[in-house]
């Protein structure tokens, strides 16, 4: 098994009723957290590298990481750009082997961003690469949605079809109330499901994708509060929706967020409990099990996608 694009996965996901999860990868012990539950799932998968973790860790240590890691797993394994910002970045990615690049131009006017998407789409299709792109802005990290966001950060459901007609991208990265990070909603969290279903209508069978999904279990913030972390009110999407949206047009998942605080709080209650320990071998075991831990619960419980590998 080779690394596969998205186009088969997010078929048999649209028709299927789940969505494939996009977990961003930034060191070893993550990306074998995650591939071990998909491994004992049999769940198909994207793993994604942002440039943040292309700084990190070299862009072909994490090259080699995933390329081991469908060797030892055989799953349909897409490695994907999350977040490249420009059209250099997707093809440096494209070259170098990814099968799947993000160019988000959602910042920009939308006639700008038709015109940077198209410019990697017609590369990207070229050399046999899908591409997704963003329309609407998602919340940072400091302003959650349903307190500061007006609705002009929303996805304009009416502009989707031209986006997708005249730049020929493969999916679409809506934004309908998520947001990065782990402070996400400081009351109710609340998702519009109305224009999802509005985009869905005017775009039939195409796939969507969420970005800013991880629901910030309570049990990672207490952990990490309980063990010298500072998260009060940390909040994320809560799963019956991640749910809800799988079975609609959304295919694709991003989570991130949600590793970072298993490995967080599993290596703050493992120095807790552990002071006189020094070999990293013994704390970054436990986080990666932690990541395994939580990756095989979205597989199951959010995504729906064990067995569909
Ligand atoms: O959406 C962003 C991802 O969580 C990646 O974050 O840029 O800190 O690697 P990063
Ligand atoms: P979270 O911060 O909610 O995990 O979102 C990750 C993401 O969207 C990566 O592109
Ligand atoms: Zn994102």
């Amino acid at each position: 098994m080779s690394l596969v694009t998205t186009t088969e996965m997010f078929k048999k996901a649209y028709a299927g009723g789940y969505a494939i999860g996009a977990f961003n990868v930034n060191n070893m012990e993550i990306i074998q957290g995650i591939v071990e539950a998909a491994k004992e799932e049999k769940a198909p998968l994207i793993l994604q590298v942002s440039s943040g973790a292309r700084k990190y860790a070299n862009p072909i240590y994490l090259k080699k990481l995933v390329e081991a890691a469908i060797e030892d797993s055989g799953l349909p394994i897409c490695l994907h750009l999350d977040h490249g910002d420009t059209f250099e970045l997707c093809k440096d990615c494209i070259e170098n082997g990814f099968t799947s690049v993000m160019i988000d131009a959602s910042h920009h006017s939308l006639t700008e961003n038709i015109k940077i998407t198209k410019n990697v789409v017609d590369y990207a299709h070229d050399k046999g690469v899908v591409v997704e792109a963003e329309l609407g802005r998602l919340a940072g990290i400091e302003d959650a949605v349903n307190v500061s966001e007006t609705d002009s950060s929303y996805t304009n459901p009416e502009q989707v079809q031209e986006f997708v007609a005249k730049t020929g991208v493969d999916s679409l990265a809506i934004a309908i109330g998520t947001s990065h990070g782990a402070f996400k909603f400081k009351g109710e969290a609340k998702l519009r499901f109305d224009i999802l279903e509005d985009v869905a209508k005017r775009l039939p069978g195409f796939p969507i994708v969420l970005h800013g999904a991880s629901s910030v279990p309570q049990q990672f913030v207490e952990t990490i509060n309980r063990y010298g972390g500072n998260m009060p009110g940390a909040r994320g999407v809560p799963e019956d929706m991640l749910r809800k949206a799988a079975t609609m047009a959304v295919c694709k998942i991003n989570i991130d967020s949600d590793l970072r605080m298993a490995v967080t709080s599993t290596v703050r209650k493992y120095f807790n409990d552990n002071p006189s320990h020094f070999d990293p071998r013994q704390y970054l075991g436990p986080a990666r099990n932690a990541v395994k831990e939580i990756v095989r619960h979205k597989l199951i419980n959010v995504l729906g996608c064990n067995g569909k590998a």
